[in-house]
């Protein structure tokens, strides 16, 4: 870990576009190219910040390892990761919400036997919770095919716009939990770096306030 350097974690992919409009409401002068460049690893020439690009289900991984000392990860990636640590802001970007779904027809009460997801823990869970026993299947992507071809009864996935859903004559059924942005920090990141984590938390709570800052 380089103590002089502060190493951001960046979600590549749906949310990172509003995760650099954040970033730069926030003061950090990203360059132009920062959206559309394959380069995973970016330095800003102005300041010592370091920016790294991972799948967004990685980035709890890079920040709890100390590979990076901040991140920015979806609240569902960071419920589900179970990574030790800090979540220092809601940045109320990338809004969306998790929902059971199915094709129409099946109740909220209706005993659902096998329910495809991403998020096997936090579906686990849920069903722990309800005192209902299902048989989770864990896929990586395109879940809502899975009830469409008799893989699943249901499906707990993100819903965003709803248009996955409908495009693919499925219903949302129940509603588990609202998601957006989170910032996240490496616990020992913070104890080291305290001043300079703390100020950039502070300009992130204030660009999410709308309020545009410029980096000391
Ligand atoms: C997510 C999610 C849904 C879809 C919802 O998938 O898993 O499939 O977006 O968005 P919507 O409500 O706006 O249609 P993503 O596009 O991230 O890809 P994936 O299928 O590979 O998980």
């Amino acid at each position: 870990m380089n103590e002089s350097v502060i190493t951001v974690a960046m979600p590549k992919g749906r949310i990172f576009g509003d995760a650099c409009r954040l970033l730069r409401d926030a003061g950090f002068d990203l360059p132009a190219t920062f959206e559309s460049t394959r380069k995973l690893i970016l330095d800003l020439a102005s300041e010592p910040f370091r920016f790294i690009l991972a799948k967004p289900v990685d980035v709890p991984t890079y920040v709890e390892y100390g590979a990076a000392d901040i991140g920015i990860a979806g609240k569902d990636v960071l419920l589900e990761s179970g990574r030790d640590v800090y979540e220092m802001v809601d940045l109320g970007i990338s809004k969306c919400h998790m929902a059971v779904a199915g094709l129409p027809g099946h109740s909220r009460n209706h005993p659902f036997l096998k329910i495809a997801t991403k998020y096997p823990n936090i579906a686990s869970d849920f069903y722990r919770r309800r005192g209902e026993q299902v048989d989770l299947i864990a896929l990586n992507g395109s879940i809502e095919l899975a009830p469409l071809v008799g893989l699943a009864d249901a499906i707990v996935d993100i819903v965003s716009t709803g248009q996955t859903l409908r495009e693919n004559g499925l219903v949302e059924i129940e509603k588990l939990m609202d998601v957006s942005s989170r910032l996240i920090v490496n616990p020992v990141s913070y104890r080291l770096k305290k001043p300079v984590i703390d100020g950039i938390v502070e300009k992130m709570i204030r660009a999410t306030e709308g309020t545009k800052v410029g980096m000391d």
